[in-house]
Formats: structure tokens, C-alpha cells, sequence
């Protein structure tokens, strides 16, 4: 064996990748609960990939055909209903995750220097997501499939001047056709997966390249042993290979719980409407995109112009990128923030849920008077939080990780 690995070192580095990213890869000793998300993105990745492959050998991405080659897979196609499940479930899955792993950013700081740019290559990617997430519910060809796409593509109709011809680039035709349906099939399957992956591979190399963050946001470079070892860091392989299994275990009870028994999860996942085939004539009661989109188009439901709507939806996304420059705290680490930093995260999320609730329910008046108080909060987060983060009180933060 250890004769093939020479063989192989000498042509490429495979050991120096091991070890680079592995079993030499020193992370913070004191990772928590919010670190298994990272590994479960991975997980989840891999389980859209091959569910996703083996999907497409039985659909059938046309208008005539689409609908009724989901039934087959659900119907005839051997196992083809788990791998349906398994795949739609897995969509909600990874946005679950990729919340959870974004709010652990916010929570320690993670995006603050030297890690900017794993930041934004975590917001590229949260984007890819979404545009693939977006593609991939066109495909089952249900009425809220149809509707739902027809209402995020005329969005780009209020844009001045270019939008009525954006609108119609983007749909391929006058309307959401079979021929939206085919480039939709060929990025989602195709386009978006190699640009997440791509993404993906460079999210991580910048992260290998500064070091983990960690929960109290300590550098833990700055402590080493005399073979240059940092004094809190362990191997990435076996510790958190092998302590990330739990979270593996856990995460695949909870997921095979739902494929199994709720995949519908109440209409959240897979919504009802979308049991009915897409009609061109036929416009649903109540419109509403996947619960994963819903803050952002409540934003845009709470803003009275269209345009300005638009623009407050693209914001709101926007924002998140420059986030790693409006914080302009001396620490990571929420535990050694002030609680003007506390109280504005907690804000932040409660009028993040809030929205996200908001845009799933039909408008009503005083649900608009409340996503409008959401909206300002949501933004007020990250405009104030040069003033904010500059001004508070800081803990003092620990030399070495408290555990
Ligand atoms: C497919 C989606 C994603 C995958 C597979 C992924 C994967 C990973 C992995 C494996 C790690 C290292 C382990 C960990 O710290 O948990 C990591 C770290 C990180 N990710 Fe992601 N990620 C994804 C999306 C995102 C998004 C959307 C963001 C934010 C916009 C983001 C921001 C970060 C940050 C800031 C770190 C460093 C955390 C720290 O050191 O404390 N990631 N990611």
C-alpha cells in the first residue's frame, strides 16, 4: 500500500491533500452543536446529487409530459418514490442546514477578518441555492410549480426599460411554456449543480487557507507548541470526522423521519396545489413560494411600488454580502460582545421568522402594517451595526478557548 501511495505522491499530491485538509488540519478544539451544519451541507449535497441523477432517468422535462412522469416515479418506478422523497425533502433539508449554518456566522463573528471571503463565497453559494432551488420546483409542472415561477420571473418586468424583454428572455417565450421548462431541466441539472460545486470547493479552500473560526472567536494560531502546533487545535481527522458522525446519525433519524412519515410536512414541503397539474387558465386562491423564499417576498410584498419592492427584496440579500465590513466590533464572538450586538441579532431573527411566516400567509392589513415593521427592523440590523458594534461596551476576550 504504502509502495502504490509513493507511486501516487510522485504523480499527485493525494497524502498532501489528506493531510493539508485532514489529519493535519488543525481546527479549535471547542467546536459546538452549530458546527455540525457545515459537514451536513456536505451531506445533504450529496444526497440532492445522486437522488437528483437517478430522478432524472425517469422524468420527462416537457410541458406534456412532466407532470405525469413524477406520478410514474412515484407510482411505478421502482423505490422511485423514496428517491422523489428523499430529494424534495432534501431541499427543505438544505436550507434548514444552510440557515442554521449561517446564523452560526452571525453568532461568532465567522465572517469578520481574515475570513471575508469565505463569507462571500458562502453568500455565491446561498445564492446558487436558491436559483437552484427556485429552477428545480418549476419541474414537477403542478399548479403551484407554474404560478409560483410566473410571479418571481414578471418581478423582473418592473425593472425600467429592459424589464418586459427581460421577462421574455428569461421565459424563452410569452408565456412560461415547455420551453421554460427545458432550460430550467438544463440548469438545474446541469448548470447550477457545477457552479454550486465549484463554489462549494472554494468556500472550503479559503477556510483551510485562514483556519477555523470558533465559539469564542479566539485566534488560536497565536498559541503554539514548539513544533508549531497550535496549543488548541486538533486534528480535523479522526476528532471532528469521527464527531460528526453523531450529528450524521442524528440529522439522518430526523430526515428519514420525515421522508417516511411527513414528507408533505403539512403542505410546507411539497405544497398542495402542486398536486394538480399546471393550468395556464387556472390561477391558484393563494400563491405563495416555498417556505424558504417567504421573508424575502414578504419584503417584497411590504413595499407598496413594485419596483421598490423588487429593489427591497435584492437588498435584502445584498446586504448580507457587505456584512463582513459593517461590523466593526474589536471581537467575534457574541459572548464577548455588548447587548446592543445581542439584542439586534435576536431582532434580526425574530423579524427574519416573522417575515418568513408573513409571506407563506395571504396579505391582510395588519399583516402588512407587521411586515412593514419586519422590513425596517431586518435593515435597521445592518445599517446601525457600524454605529452599534463601534460604540458598545466589549467583554474581555480570553487568550486561549474556554471550551
Ligand atoms: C452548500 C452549502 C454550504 C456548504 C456545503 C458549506 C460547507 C462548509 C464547511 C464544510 C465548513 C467548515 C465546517 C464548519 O465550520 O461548519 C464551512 C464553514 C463556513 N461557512 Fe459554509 N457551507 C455552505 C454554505 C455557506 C453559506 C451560505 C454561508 C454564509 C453566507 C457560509 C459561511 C461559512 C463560514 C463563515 C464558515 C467558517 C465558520 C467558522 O470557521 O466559524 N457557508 N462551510
Amino acid at each position: 500500500m504504502s509502495k502504490f501511495m509513493e507511486w501516487v505522491d510522485a504523480r499527485f499530491p493525494a497524502t498532501k491533500m489528506w493531510e493539508d485538509h485532514l489529519s493535519k488540519y488543525y481546527a479549535p478544539k471547542n467546536f459546538n452543536f452549530f458546527y455540525f451544519f457545515g459537514s451536513l451541507a456536505l451531506l445533504v449535497l450529496v444526497n440532492q446529487l445522486l437522488t437528483g441523477i437517478w430522478l432524472t432517468m425517469s422524468y420527462e422535462p416537457s410541458a406534456e409530459g412532466a407532470f405525469a412522469s413524477v406520478e410514474y416515479i412515484m407510482r411505478d418506478v421502482e423505490y422511485g418514490w423514496i428517491l422523489r422523497y428523499l430529494h424534495s425533502t432534501g431541499a427543505s433539508a438544505f436550507f434548514i442546514v444552510v440557515y442554521m449554518h449561517m446564523f452560526r456566522g452571525l453568532l461568532y463573528g465567522s465572517y469578520q477578518k481574515p475570513r471575508e471571503l469565505v463569507w462571500v463565497f458562502g453568500m455565491l453559494i446561498y445564492l446558487a441555492l436558491m436559483a437552484e432551488a427556485f429552477m428545480g420546483y418549476l419541474l414537477p409542472w403542478g399548479q403551484m410549480s407554474y404560478w409560483g415561477a410566473q410571479v418571481i420571473i414578471s418581478l423582473f418586468g418592473a425593472i425600467p426599460v429592459v424589464g418586459a424583454d427581460l421577462t421574455e428572455w428569461i421565459r424563452g417565450d410569452y408565456l412560461i411554456s415547455g420551453i421554460t421548462l427545458n432550460r430550467f431541466f438544463a440548469l438545474h441539472v446541469v448548470a447550477v449543480p457545477i457552479v454550486l460545486l465549484a463554489l462549494i470547493v472554494l468556500h472550503i479552500l479559503a477556510l483551510h487557507e485562514v483556519g477555523s473560526n470558533n465559539p469564542d472567536g479566539v485566534d488560536i494560531k497565536k498559541h503554539k507548541d514548539e513544533n508549531g502546533i497550535p496549543l488548541d487545535g486538533i486534528p480535523f481527522h479522526p476528532y471532528y470526522t469521527v464527531k460528526d458522525i453523531v450529528g450524521v446519525v442524528v440529522f439522518l433519524f430526523v430526515f428519514c423521519f420525515v421522508v417516511f412519515f411527513f414528507p408533505e410536512m403539512g403542505g410546507y414541503f411539497l405544497e398542495k396545489p402542486n398536486f394538480e397539474q399546471a393550468n395556464a387558465l387556472k390561477t391558484p386562491d393563494h400563491i405563495a413560494p416555498v417556505w424558504y423564499f417567504t421573508p424575502f417576498y414578504a419584503i417584497l410584498r411590504a413595499v407598496p411600488d413594485k419596483l421598490l419592492g423588487v429593489v427591497a427584496m435584492g437588498g435584502a440579500i445584498a446586504v448580507l454580502f457587505v456584512l463582513p465590513w459593517l461590523d466593526r466590533s474589536p471581537v467575534k464572538s457574541m459572548r464577548y460582545k455588548g447587548w446592543i450586538s445581542k439584542l439586534w441579532l435576536l431582532i434580526f431573527c425574530v423579524s427574519f421568522v416573522t417575515l418568513g411566516w408573513l409571506g407563506v400567509v395571504p396579505a391582510t392589513d395588519e399583516r402588512t402594517f407587521i411586515a412593514r415593521v419586519c422590513t425596517i427592523l431586518y435593515f435597521a440590523y445592518f445599517i446601525l451595526m457600524p454605529f452599534y458594534t463601534r460604540m458598545e461596551k466589549t467583554k474581555p476576550v480570553p487568550e486561549r478557548v474556554t471550551g
